[in-house]
């Protein structure tokens, strides 16, 4: 059978992800700066990271790319082998594309199949119907599904949707589906009216997929003819800037977006995140260095980690969020410009 648009489209996404991978992100974590502590009073030992969210063990889970696609399929399947290796969570990408094609349903299940206990999370559309939700969730036996917003992703995409009424679909899923629903951004980030009105329509946990790691508005304008978007490379509120509009928010946080090492994984989390998804650099590890090296290297983050906490003085999450920071004067200026508290 011939790959349709939609299916090649993932494989297109994996390998222009990579060519524009870079080694520092932009999401503004090196603005943030945590006031070193040199009378910690505590212990590696004592630390304690569990999110207390969804049952996890650990702060931080790879989130969505892969699936759709033969190639995109062996990636899940490589990334469900991981994440049970490491006992992280981990989200699927998009399964619109088996909803039009139920032939590729396989190419996400096979996650499930290669971690059949682990914290699987699916993922659609926010325009989908409760019907199509609860399909993607049996696709995978999902534990929760994300629904990603991505309206400059569309705009940039050739083949692009140009309707973002997405408010009544959310809803009707979040009231209607057994399973937790996140609703994630891609990493254009978010703000804090759009994450008022999340709170509104019901929806307790939201990703708020901040700009400065990968980044579609440079991958869909490389798939495109023309450079009609390209002044959107830069468009939208960094991670850290999407954490500040969502100070004093009653939202269950998840932070994606240009996490890089241990430390900003911690920053995110004193900024108020429950939990820091990671995927470019997770799928950057694999694409480069093989299954067993992605492996050791959140292995490694999972001995870094307690650690770093211990070093903070910050026995537990809660702990870690009294530890002070500073920001730089341009985060300043952001809150003040935006009002935020
Ligand atoms: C993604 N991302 C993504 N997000 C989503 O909600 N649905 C999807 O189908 C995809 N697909 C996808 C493919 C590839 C190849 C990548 C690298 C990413 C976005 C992803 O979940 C995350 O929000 C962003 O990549 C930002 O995080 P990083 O990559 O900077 O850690």
């Amino acid at each position: 059978m011939a790959q349709s648009l939609q299916s090649h489209r993932k494989d297109e996404h994996v390998f222009l992800a990579e060519k524009y991978f870079q080694a520092e992100a932009s999401a503004g974590f090196d603005q943030v700066r945590f006031i070193h502590n040199p009378l910690p009073e505590t212990a590696v030992a004592a630390v304690d990271l569990t999110p207390g969210l969804f049952g996890w063990r650990w702060p931080f889970f790879i989130n969505a790319m892969t699936g759709g696609s033969a190639q995109t399929g062996r990636y899940s399947e490589a990334l469900a082998t991981i994440a049970k290796h490491c006992g992280l969570a981990m989200a699927t990408g998009s399964q619109s594309v088996a909803l039009a094609e139920p032939a590729l349903a396989e190419t996400f299940a096979r996650a499930r199949t290669a971690n059949p206990k682990g914290f699987m999370i699916g993922n659609l559309g926010a325009d989908k119907t409760l019907a199509q939700a609860q399909t993607a969730v049996a696709m995978l036996q999902a534990d929760a599904l994300e629904l990603h917003l991505n309206a400059v992703q569309e705009t940039v995409m050739p083949e692009g949707d140009a309707d973002f009424h997405w408010a009544e679909s959310i809803q009707a899923i979040v009231v209607g589906l057994d399973q937790p629903v996140i609703v994630k951004e891609v990493g254009f980030g978010m703000n804090r009216e759009a994450l008022a009105k999340l709170r509104t329509l019901g929806v307790q946990y939201v990703d708020l997929g901040g700009r400065g790691g990968t980044n579609f508005a440079l991958i869909e304008g490389a798939r495109r003819q023309d450079q009609a978007f390209a002044d959107l490379a830069d468009f939208g509120q960094t991670t850290v800037e999407s954490l500040l509009e969502a100070q004093g928010s009653e939202l269950t946080l998840l932070a994606t977006g240009g996490i890089r090492t241990p430390l900003d994984v911690l920053k995110a989390l004193r900024l108020g995140a429950s939990a820091v998804g990671i995927s470019g650099l997770v799928l950057h590890w694999l694409i480069q260095e093989g299954q067993a090296a992605a492996e050791a290297h959140l292995q490694a983050w999972q001995t870094t980690l307690p650690k770093l906490m211990a070093m903070l003085g910050a026995q537990n999450l809660a702990a870690l969020r009294q530890v002070p920071v500073v920001l730089s004067p341009a985060l300043v200026s952001y809150t003040k410009q935006r009002n935020l508290p």
